[in-house]
């Protein structure tokens, strides 16, 4: 663990399957920093939206319940298992495009990334909206096929008949849904360093996000 000299914000942010959520991990262990998974946050809603919903996909007109579920979320929503299931992703994606749901998790990850010693917070909209001031910000990408492949590999360690073609659908949609939608778009910020990992595996994006964290001498 190397102990930053200054308070230390990071923000990663990158579409569905980019391998940010990995990076952060690694970068908040690196930096002994804490870590917050803020598209945990947006499964919880579309998991207790579903719930409330009793169904198993949603649709623009559960708006009121997502803005209810968001207003109300809490550690036990949070801790919920299952959240890393694609319908969940997709449900997720869907509460995400609701201004209200936007604003009720707002002062939640602002608090988060005014921590004494610094965060790293991963998502969508870190280094644009929650955090237009952070140190360093970074947009990890791949193109779809490569997101797509390794989100195949792991649903098929646990499902045998996952299928390459399904998720790779599933990850258009939601490309499409998260940079398309009016309030907070996925796009880099204008700062942002970009990486793209298409051809490089953990161990060589989280060397070369260090570079470009070191390079900007902290
Ligand atoms: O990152 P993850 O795939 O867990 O996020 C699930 C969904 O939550 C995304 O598809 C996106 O629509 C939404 N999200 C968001 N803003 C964030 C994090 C996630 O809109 N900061």
């Amino acid at each position: 663990m190397t102990q930053p000299s200054t308070r230390l914000v990071i923000a990663v942010d990158g579409p569905a399957a980019s391998g940010k959520g990995t990076l952060a991990a690694k970068l908040a262990a690196h930096f002994g920093l804490p870590h917050l998974d803020t598209g945990g946050l947006y499964r919880a809603v579309g998991k207790k939206t579903l719930a409330a919903r009793g169904a198993t996909q949603l649709t623009t007109d559960d708006a009121a319940l997502a803005i209810e579920a968001a207003s109300t979320l809490s550690p036990i929503d949070l801790a919920a298992t299952d959240l890393a299931a694609e319908a969940i992703g997709q449900a997720a994606s869907i509460v995400s495009a609701i201004p209200e749901v936007r604003a009720a998790l707002f002062d939640y990850q602002r608090q988060f990334a005014a921590q004494p010693q610094g965060a790293v917070l991963d998502g969508r909209d870190i280094g644009t909206v929650i955090c237009p001031d952070a140190d360093i910000k970074l947009y990890i990408t791949a193109s779809p096929e490569v997101r797509a492949e390794r989100r195949f590999k792991q649903q098929q360690a646990i499902d045998p008949n996952a299928s390459y073609e399904a998720v790779l659908n599933d990850i258009r949609q939601r490309d499409a849904r998260d940079m398309n939608r009016t309030t907070a778009p996925l796009k880099p910020a204008e700062d942002a360093k970009i990486l793209n990992t298409s051809e490089m595996n953990i161990e060589q994006v989280l060397a070369a996000a260090l570079s470009l964290i070191t390079s900007k001498s902290i």
